[in-house]
């Protein structure tokens, strides 16, 4: 497993620029006896094995383990797939087929859902589809990638513990249509709790959510430097995995791309880009100068808080050179009009102090299921009755944002996972083209846990496997 050194958690200043052997030394950084510490560099997750000769076919295996996890100077007794947090990431071009075999080394059962690719029912993951894979098991998942974008994977079984334990990686689809990049990378965030140092499961602290109090981690590192030659251009690939946490990204020189379905932006400059748990964003960046990704306070209980932004990562430039950006040529789409009839409103309610969180005050499993015929056009209207945000993500469909509180988006937006803020009216539609019962859920895994899941039922039911 690739792991950073250990560097204790805490918080100072940027001031150290990349030295010319590239390893950047921040001697304004000190851990918690006021020693001088070097800052991991940030990694790219070590790319999935490919074992079959066509070059659009996609064939791995993916181990689910037990696996000792180094979270900044903190090990946590957590899983891995491959041994490595994030697991491998998987990369593929539209159209390729993916195989990937899933062995599972756990002692306990586990899946593997596809977030946001656009797996058929049979390879979705969810438990009553077809069995999880009991320890000791293996399983393959077998389908084409249809849409260009960063989707992730991340067990469907257990979820809330098995993703805050490590199970997670990073599917991207490329289309050979978009420009490139010099770089194009995963940056992958996962949060991990107060109780880590006790090995304990570390991000369920459905309190302790204003970024000071969780450990923040881009793939495995605590606030590590990226170091890139200036003048390359780099497309960022951003995952929020963790199981609760919220971050208001920025960094100047940062222009946003996409959101969770790929490219549906017109590119945008400057505006701190909000991920929730689930969601994923690009961010296109010419390297110029050293840049410091900074996160400002977000709070699940209302949004943009009080507080000091913390840095994420340093992107450190190394050497003189001046980026040009590849020109995107996007077609600006405007949204489509709200058709004004809804086929399905989902409340949500909850209470953080029971941890009871329930979809139109039904609890999953004991749950009404909606159910809409093959080719209808579906709209979905969320309203969130509840005192916190709730990132709402639906499996199956990708879904395009009709409006958030009576307000359209500026263009087209396609999304997979939305936030829905506190006392807020999501309208969302798509057309159900996927037959299947397709979990709807909050991607605040404990609220998940807690029972804020439901079924859509799109008929007629698809063959048992
Ligand atoms: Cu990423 Cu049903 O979840
Ligand atoms: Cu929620």
């Amino acid at each position: 497993m690739k792991r950073p050194v250990a560097v204790a958690v805490g918080m100072a200043a940027c001031t150290g620029p990349a030295s010319d052997t590239g390893t950047v030394v921040d001697t304004a950084r000190t851990d918690t006896d006021g020693a001088a510490v070097v800052r991991p560099p940030l990694t790219q997750p070590a790319a999935a094995v490919d074992v079959d000769p066509d070059p659009h076919v996609l064939e791995t295996t993916l181990t689910a383990a037990p696996a000792a996890v180094l979270v900044g100077d903190a090990t946590v007794d957590g899983y891995a797939y491959n041994g490595q947090v994030p697991g491998p990431t998987l990369r593929a071009e539209v159209g390729d087929l993916l195989v990937v075999h899933l062995v599972n080394d756990l002692d306990v059962p586990t899946t593997i859902h596809w977030h946001g690719a656009g797996a058929p029912y049979p390879m979705d993951g969810v438990p009553w589809q077809r069995s999880p894979v009991m320890p000791g098991g293996e399983q393959t998942y077998t389908f084409r990638v249809e849409h260009a974008g960063t989707f992730w994977y991340h067990p469907h079984f257990d979820t809330q513990h098995q993703v805050d334990l490590g199970l997670y990686g990073v599917l991207v689809v490329t289309d050979p249509d978009e420009p490139a990049y010099d770089h194009d990378l995963v940056l992958v965030l996962d949060a991990w709790g107060e109780a880590l140092a006790e090995g304990e499961d570390a991000d369920d602290h459905p309190h302790g959510l204003e970024g000071t109090a969780l450990t923040w981690t881009v793939n495995g590192a605590v606030d590590p430097v990226l170091t890139l030659p200036a003048g390359d251009t780099a497309r960022l690939r951003w995952v929020d995995a963790s199981n609760t946490g919220y971050v208001a990204l920025q960094g100047d020189g940062l222009t946003l791309l996409a959101g969770d379905q790929g490219v549906v932006t017109a590119p945008r400059d400057g505006e701190p880009v909000v991920l929730a748990p689930g969601d994923r964003a690009e961010h296109a960046l010419g390297v110029a100068a050293d840049l410091d990704v900074l996160a400002s306070p977000f709070s699940l209980h209302g949004g943009a808080t009080w507080g000091a932004p913390w840095r994420v990562l340093t992107v450190a430039a190394e050497g003189e050179g001046a980026p040009s950006l590849p020109a995107w040529s996007v077609p600006v789409t405007p949204p489509s009009p709200d058709p004004g009839t809804t086929t399905v409103t989902y409340t949500l309610q909850g209470d953080p102090h029971t941890g009871q969180w329930r979809i139109n005050h039904e609890a999953f499993p004991d749950v009404t299921i909606a159910e809409v015929p093959e080719g209808e056009r579906v709209v979905v209207e969320v309203r969130n009755l509840s005192p916190t945000h709730h990132p709402f993500h639906g499996h199956g469909h990708a879904f395009e944002v009709l409006a958030i509180d009576g307000t359209a988006p500026p263009i087209k937006t396609v999304e997979d996972t939305i936030d829905v803020p506190v006392r807020g009216i999501v309208r969302l539609a798509y057309t159900a083209t996927r037959p299947g019962d397709w979990m709807q859920h909050c991607h605040i895994l404990p609220h998940a846990d807690g029972g804020m899941m439901t079924v859509l039922r799109v008929t007629p039911p698809p063959e048992p496997p």
